[in-house]
């Protein structure tokens, strides 16, 4: 009987310790093979391919999904003092917005029929819609010269940044590697994730 306690421990632990440290975008929101009467047969293809990658968005990993046409209002304040990379969103943040500012179907990449519906431009739904004056800043670059102005931010642990720039990866794990809610890089107990950067 004990013996087979013990098994039982060792096993749900064994499990427990896989479930931690594999990527799972399977079964996460960034499934695409999952949405009821979805016509995508593999996990990546809707962002990725290996060749003939879409180039519109620069320096996009072997991107393959529609871009964003979109123009948006962006993120202003008294005391931001963070400098653009560019006049809209840039990089990563500018892939996510290909599906998440609701104006590209989910599943609109190359060589596939989209039949999604659009993501609502609702924060709360999924959607952030155009105006990103609604979000934390995104697409400026965080550095140690912003660190020295700034008095009152560090740097995040590594990983989370593209080089200098602030993107939505910067909060998010697209690949949902933590499997924690919101795909964030750690959980935002006792606002943990905005204490990573903000001295306060
Ligand atoms: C919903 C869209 C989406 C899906 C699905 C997705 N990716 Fe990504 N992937 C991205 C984005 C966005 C980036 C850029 C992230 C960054 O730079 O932080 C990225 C970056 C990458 C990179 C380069 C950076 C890194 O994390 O190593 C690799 C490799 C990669 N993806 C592989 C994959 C593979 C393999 C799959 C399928 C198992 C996959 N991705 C599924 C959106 C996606
Ligand atoms: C190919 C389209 C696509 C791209 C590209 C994409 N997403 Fe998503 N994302 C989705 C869909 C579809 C959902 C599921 C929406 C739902 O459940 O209503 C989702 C869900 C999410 C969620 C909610 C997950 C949860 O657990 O509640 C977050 C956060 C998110 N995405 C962030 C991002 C970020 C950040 C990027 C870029 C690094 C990105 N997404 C790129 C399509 C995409
Ligand atoms: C400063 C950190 C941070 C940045 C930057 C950030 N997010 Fe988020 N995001 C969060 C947190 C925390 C949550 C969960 C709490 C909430 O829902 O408000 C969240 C929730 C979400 C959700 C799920 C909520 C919903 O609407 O269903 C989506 C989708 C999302 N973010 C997409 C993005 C995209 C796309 C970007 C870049 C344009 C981005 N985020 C930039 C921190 C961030
Ligand atoms: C990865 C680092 C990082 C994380 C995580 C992060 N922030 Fe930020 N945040 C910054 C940086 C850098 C700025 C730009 C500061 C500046 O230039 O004034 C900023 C700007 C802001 C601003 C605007 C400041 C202004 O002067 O207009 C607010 C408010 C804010 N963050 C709150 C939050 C909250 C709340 C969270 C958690 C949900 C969070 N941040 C998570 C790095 C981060």
């Amino acid at each position: 009987m004990k013996k087979i306690i013990l098994i039982t421990v060792v096993v749900l632990a064994g499990v427990g310790l896989a479930g931690l440290s594999q990527a799972v975008i399977t079964g996460s929101g960034h499934d695409l093979t999952i949405v009821d009467g979805s016509t995508v047969t593999q996990i990546c293809i809707p962002c990725h391919t290996p060749h003939n990658a879409d180039t519109t968005i620069a320096d996009a990993p072997l991107w393959n999904h529609t871009a964003t046409a979109a123009t948006y209002e962006m993120y202003a304040s008294d005391t931001f003092t963070g400098t653009p990379i560019g006049t809209g969103p840039t990089g990563v943040s500018k892939l996510c917005l290909s599906c998440h500012d609701g104006t590209v179907a989910p599943d609109a990449f190359t060589g596939h029929t989209a039949a999604m519906t659009k993501l609502p431009a609702t924060i709360g739904a999924g959607g952030l819609g155009t105006d990103l004056r609604k979000s934390h800043p995104i697409s400026f670059t965080f550095d140690a010269a912003l660190v020295t102005a700034d008095g009152d931010l560090k740097l995040p642990p590594a990983g989370w940044m593209n080089g200098t720039k602030f993107e939505c990866s910067s909060c998010h794990d697209v690949h949902n590697k933590n499997n924690l809610g919101a795909m964030l890089h750690i959980a935002n107990t006792n606002s943990a994730l905005c204490l990573s950067c903000h001295v306060k």
